[in-house]
């Protein structure tokens, strides 16, 4: 392989005058020999028998392999003169793009690389921006994320701070439904890619698709043509919906509590993790942190009392949907008047599973329309109580992932 010289010519515009010196630019090979490597990973959990083969699965991870064992450098990957392409994978629900994008961020050696919801990402970027436009010009002169020919504009900053933290950021449910994020997103990412940064996308629409029917989307189309430029756009066209094939091979709600309630959701929780073992996780949300003890392959298991005992709210319920495409709560309890702030939680935690189309397996005391009869907000209830009927329904275990906006603060 060659190595390109820490000079090597860029193919795009040249990087703003304040960028890190280029001695600082040193090469990190990836993924160094004898490390893991994707089609590895990928080997291993067909041999254990944690996966079904799958043809379209094998191919999209020989080229995530290939792209782990480019050379990188500091500020990025470059391939000899022109920059790595970053990988935008994309394809129908449940068939395993976050899974082959989860193994691809594992096998990269690389430090300084960045796992993240595509949603949160920008929740993020416009609040760094939001706090920019606050700053005085001496504050904005003295932060770190300055750049000096960039003026007013803030979105300089924004991604030089971003390029900073992650030479290589992998977006999960890449998707674009909000004018705000439209706008601002072709700035963004042209000085994400002139400072080198490599993307690696999944996504349930093909670039082509994104914004569609959206406000202005001819403002829009440049960006889709340069991601087009920048990255491999790859189908995963898998025949199955794995997910739903799990969900579907047993009930989704277990009732009335017990044994035999628990060991159901093992059961489900072994199945849906097609038993890789399960580890820990933190989230941040709001600069706080949520612990998550039971994780694997997108499925977080939660005890009612983790949830909606302890003072959690929307912004945290709306992380952990976005984040697990399934959720396994076990032990929802029946609720009175004295439990009302529980079933307010819960109200909200059931709302933000729905809106995302977030999948919920669950055990419960009662049925749905039985679990909060009494206290204030009983009457709102019913409403939660249709949507946990839904969410058992096949449709809703087949559909997509939709997005939902944030609630107004
Ligand atoms: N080859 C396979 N054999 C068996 N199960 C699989 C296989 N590939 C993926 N799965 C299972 O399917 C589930 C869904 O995969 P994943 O979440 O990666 O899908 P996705 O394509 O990202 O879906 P979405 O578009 O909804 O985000 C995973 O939890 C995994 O357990
Ligand atoms: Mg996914």
């Amino acid at each position: 392989m060659r190595h390109p010289t820490a000079f090597a010519k860029k193919s795009g515009p040249t990087l703003p005058r304040d960028a890190k010196p280029l001695s600082r630019r040193v090469k990190i090979p990836l993924s160094r020999a004898g490390m893991t490597r994707v089609k590895q990973l990928y080997a291993a959990r067909l041999a254990a028998g944690q996966l079904l083969p799958d043809p379209a699965q094998a191919e999209a991870a020989a080229r995530l392999d290939a792209l782990a064992r480019q050379p990188s450098t500091a500020r990025g990957w470059f391939g000899g003169a022109a920059r790595t392409r970053g990988l935008y994978i994309w394809g129908a629900v449940g068939r395993g793009k976050s899974m082959l994008m989860d193994m691809f961020f594992e096998a990269v050696s690389l430090k300084n690389k960045r796992r993240v919801h595509f949603h949160d990402f920008m929740l993020e970027t416009h609040a760094f921006i939001f706090e920019w436009r606050k700053l005085s010009s001496a504050e904005k002169r003295r932060h770190p994320a300055h750049v000096r020919e960039a003026g007013d504009d803030p979105i300089a900053p924004a991604a030089r701070r971003i390029a900073d933290q992650a030479s290589l950021l992998c977006f999960d449910e890449f998707h674009v439904t909000q004018i705000a994020d439209a706008m601002i997103l072709g700035r963004l990412f042209e000085q994400l890619f002139d400072r080198g940064v490599t993307i690696v996308a999944t996504s349930n629409r093909k670039p082509s698709d994104l914004y569609a029917n959206g406000i202005n989307r001819q403002l829009f189309l440049p960006f889709i043509k340069r991601l087009e430029q920048e990255l491999d756009v790859i189908e995963l066209k898998s025949a199955r919906d794995y997910r739903l094939d799990r969900l579907a091979a047993a009930p989704v709600y277990y009732s009335p509590l017990g044994p035999e309630a628990d060991a159901a959701m093992n059961a489900a929780f072994a199945r849906l993790t097609a038993g890789v073992a399960p580890s820990p996780e933190k989230l941040e949300v709001q600069g706080r942190t949520l612990h998550v003890l039971n994780q694997a392959m997108g499925v977080a298991r939660f005890e009612f009392d983790e949830l909606c005992k302890k003072p959690l709210g929307a912004a945290d319920y709306l992380t952990l949907a976005r984040r697990y495409p399934t959720l396994l709560l076990d032990r929802v309890p029946r609720m009175g008047l004295d439990e009302r702030n529980w079933a307010a939680r819960f109200v909200t935690l059931v709302d933000a599973l729905y809106e995302s189309k977030t999948k919920l397996v669950m055990s419960a005391d009662a049925q749905p329309d039985d679990l909060y009869v009494s206290g204030d907000g009983a009457f709102e209830f019913q409403r939660t109580a249709s949507r946990l009927h839904e969410m058992r329904s096949a449709a809703y275990l087949a559909a997509e992932r939709e997005h939902a906006p944030e609630p107004a603060k």
